[in-house]
Parts: structure tokens; sequence; C-alpha cells
């Protein structure tokens, strides 16, 4: 059977995809249309099949290739190859090592301190606005994602010295803003020399870092470089990787908060239920010790399911190079093969009334009944996201401290959309008003 879809377009399929509002928008869109699996047009995909059926999604979980042209964009970031797109032979150890480090508790008890540290600054800065002034959700919890992350990767106290911190902006800025057209306030060229100039300065601190490690000697698995450097890894492939990681943990866990404490003040019920909870695992502190996120279960529940709704990644991508049969319908050999999160999150066979922000979702029994493949934020197979364990440490604990100490409430008036900006971002940030809480 031939794969349903729209009809074909000589403009590429471009202008599709804009009137839907970006190819996150235009997924859902079309898996509303024609269904669990979908072919469309899209630049520099010949052939592009969308599924969202997570039992068919099985037949492609062992695609280890990423479409090379699709992450075209991220080239100039990397010196010894895209790491988005390596071939596999070379791409295998290095997920091995990431996930030795990244995906393991002693990094995560490590950096813990810090990252609550980090987290109570912003905190204590909110506590300033309290009551009269709305804050930026989303700019401040990138911002404080960025700093959790180059302290992680970076190591110590005050190894994530503002500079570094400014220059992956300027950085991330150049190269987001080519992928989506941005105009900046400054003229193209001279953007792009401040852009070569900040990552020359990212590389030079890390290439510091590097050196501090070799002469120190002896690495442990809570140390990312250091992990890398006793693994014989080549100093460009180091940088490359540090590089990436704040990539990928910056937006997308900034953004998983922030949707979070959005969805929470439009359902203060379950924002009441998830701060009983904190009142009940931490008492008197304000903020968890690692040992205690395993308990806060609503508060997991939560995140969970604000991920579900909004996806800070909404969709992957792989490349195959043979057919590959899918019930009633066959991908060809060549073809891009699309995980489309977002809508596979929506799939109203496996979550009724999708729309709906249900935490109770997510209890163990509600869970067992779903495919593995009904969730999936941070991807899956051999590409999956390596930061997930990481990254749902760190969310839970900024949940943890902000909800504990304040109460969230929507600004009225102030509308919120989700837009695709690499990450699902929010148009016009989400503004909240905050006032403290008192424990029980
Ligand atoms: C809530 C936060 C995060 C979300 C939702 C998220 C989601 C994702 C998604 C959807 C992918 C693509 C997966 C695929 O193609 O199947 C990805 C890739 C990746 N993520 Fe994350 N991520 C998050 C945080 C992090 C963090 C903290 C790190 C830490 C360094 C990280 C590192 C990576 C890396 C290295 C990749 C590339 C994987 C590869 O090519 O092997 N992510 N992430």
């Amino acid at each position: 059977m031939d794969i349903p879809g729209p009809d074909p377009r000589t403009d590429g399929g471009v202008g599709a995809i804009a009137a839907a509002g970006g190819l996150h928008h235009y997924q859902r869109w079309l898996h509303a249309q024609y269904g669990p699996v979908v072919r469309f047009q899209l630049p520099g995909a010949d052939t592009a099949v969308s599924i969202a059926d997570p039992v068919l999604l099985e037949a492609t979980a062992h695609l280890d290739q990423r479409p090379e042209r699709l992450f075209d964009f991220l080239t100039p970031l990397f010196e010894a190859g895209n790491l988005q797109v390596l071939p596999a032979d070379e791409h295998t150890p290095w997920r091995r090592l990431l996930l030795s480090v990244l995906a393991g508790r002693p990094s995560h008890e490590r950096h813990f301190a810090r990252f609550t540290a980090l987290t109570t600054a912003l905190a204590d800065q909110w506590a300033g606005k309290a009551g009269h002034e709305p804050v930026a959700l989303q700019k401040d919890l990138t911002a404080l994602a960025l700093r959790m992350i180059c302290a992680y990767a970076l190591g110590g106290d005050d190894a994530a010295p503002d500079s570094v911190i400014d220059a992956f902006e300027v950085v991330l800025t150049e190269y987001l803003g080519r992928l989506y057209e941005v105009a900046g306030p400054d003229p193209g060229e001279e953007r792009a020399e401040r852009a070569a100039e900040a990552l020359t300065h990212l590389r030079t601190a890390v290439d510091r870092i590097v050196a501090a490690h070799r002469s120190g000697g002896g690495a442990d698995r809570s140390d990312l470089i250091g992990a890398l450097v006793s693994a014989g890894e080549r100093p460009a492939r180091i940088r490359d990787t540090v590089m990436m990681s704040l990539l990928a943990a910056h937006h997308t866990t900034g953004v998983a908060i922030s949707w979070t404490l959005h969805l929470l003040g439009d359902h203060p019920d379950v924002a009441e239920r998830v701060a009983d909870e904190l009142d009940d695992v931490l008492g008197d502190r304000t903020a968890p010790a690692y040992a205690d996120l395993r308990r806060l279960t609503q508060l997991d529940m939560v995140l969970k399911e604000s991920m579900r709704l909004r996806p800070p990644g909404p969709y992957g991508a792989r490349e195959t190079d043979e057919a590959i049969d899918l019930g009633d319908y066959e991908i060809p050999a060549g073809a891009t093969v699309f995980y489309p999160f977002w809508a596979i999150h929506m799939n109203p066979l496996h979550w009724p009334e999708p729309e709906r922000f249900r935490p109770e979702r997510f209890t163990p029994q509600e869970v067992a009944k779903r495919p593995r493949l009904a969730y999936v934020p941070f991807g899956f197979g051999p590409r999956g996201c390596e930061g997930a364990a990481l990254a749902t440490v760190e969310a839970q604990l900024v949940l943890a401290v902000l909800l504990k100490r304040f109460r969230f409430r929507p600004v009225p008036g102030h509308e919120v959309t989700p837009v695709e900006r690499f990450v699902l971002w929010a148009a016009d940030d989400i503004r909240m008003t905050v006032t403290p809480r008192r424990a029980r």
C-alpha cells in the first residue's frame, strides 16, 4: 500500500511547513490528517516518512544514522566531524564513553551541591520580584541550565566563568539565527566575526581544562573531560564533545522546567499536591538531597506529563539504507525516517484526551499498559539522548527548590505560544508571578 500524504508541490514542501508554523506543528497536522504513517516533502530529504505509532516504530529502532543534510547547520561548530551525524563505527565508542559519565550516579552526586547553589541563587533573585514583578521563566531557566551544564562539563566550582557562558550564547545565537533566519541588530558579517571569536574563546577555555587534567593525572567517572582524556580522545574531539554537551543540554533542560511550571500554573490543584509532597519529604529544608529525588513521585509524574505535552526536542530523524516493512507499508531504502516525538505523545490510541494535563498517566500501572515507545521525550535507539538521566536529575532538583519556595501564577492576558526554535520554545517567553509559599 502507498504511504499516505499530501500531494507533492513544486516548492519541495517548504510552503506547507512554513504555513503550519514549522516542522513540529506540521508533523502533528500531518498525522491528524493522514494517520500514523505519513509521507511528506522536505527540502534536503528526497523521501521523508514520519511514524507516530509506537508499535510500528519498533521496526526502525535499530537505525543508527542521522540524515547529514538536516544537521549541516551545526557542522561549523565541530572540528573533528559533526557529532550529530558521526558514522556508527566512530559514534558507538563515543556514545559508550559519554553514557559511562552522564548516565552514572557518581557524576550526578558529585555536581549536586553546585547545581543546588546555582538554583538557590536564581530563587533568591526571584524572591526580590515576588508579588510585584513577573519573572521570565524561559529566559532565566535556560540561563540556569547553561550554568549547570558548564559547571558539570567543565568541572570545578569556578570553572564556568561568565565569559564562557557569554561566548556560548554568542555562538548559539549566530548558528541558530542562521537556521531560522532571525535578523539580529548587527550586520551579518560582524555577527559572524563575533561568533568566530567566541568559538575560539570557548575552545581555548576547554583546552586549558584539558591541560590541567593531563598534568593532574587519573580521572574518575564523574568527570566528563577527565574520562575523555583518559580514554585517549584527541583534543579536537574533546572540545567538540564539550560543545555538543552544552548545546544539547542548555535549551532542552531549561524549557523542560519552564513548560512544567507553566502547566502547573494552569493546574493549581496538581501544584498543591506537589507542594504537599515537598513538605512531606523535605520538611524544613529548602532543597532536596540527591537521595530525596526518588521519593518525589508526584513531581516525577508531573515532569513526565509536561515533557509529553511539551516535548523539549519535538522530533528526531534517521536514515535507512535498506527497505523496512512497516505493517501495511514499506519504507523505501534511502528514505529519511522521522520520529515525530510530539505527535507520538499526542497519539489518542495510547493517550486518551491527549491535550489534557494528567500526571496520573505516569503511575507504574498506567505506564505498564502502554507500548515502550509511546513516551519518548529523549528519543530512542543508538542515537537516543545520552543526557536523559542527568537532565532528569537537574529538572527534578530545580523544580523541587522552586516549588518548595514559591507559588507560580499565570500573568493575566499573557499568551504563551509554543513555536519551533530548535527546541519547543515559547514565542514570547513564559511570564509568571511568583509568591512565597509557607510550608504546612
Ligand atoms: C530535558 C532535557 C533534554 C531533553 C528533552 C533531551 C532530548 C534529546 C533528544 C530528543 C535527542 C535526540 C534523540 C534522537 O535522535 O533519538 C537528544 C540528543 C542528545 N542529547 Fe539530549 N535532551 C536533554 C538534555 C540533555 C543533556 C542534559 C545532555 C547532556 C550533555 C544531553 C545530551 C545529548 C546528546 C549528546 C545527544 C546526541 C545523541 C547522539 O547523537 O548520540 N541532552 N536529546
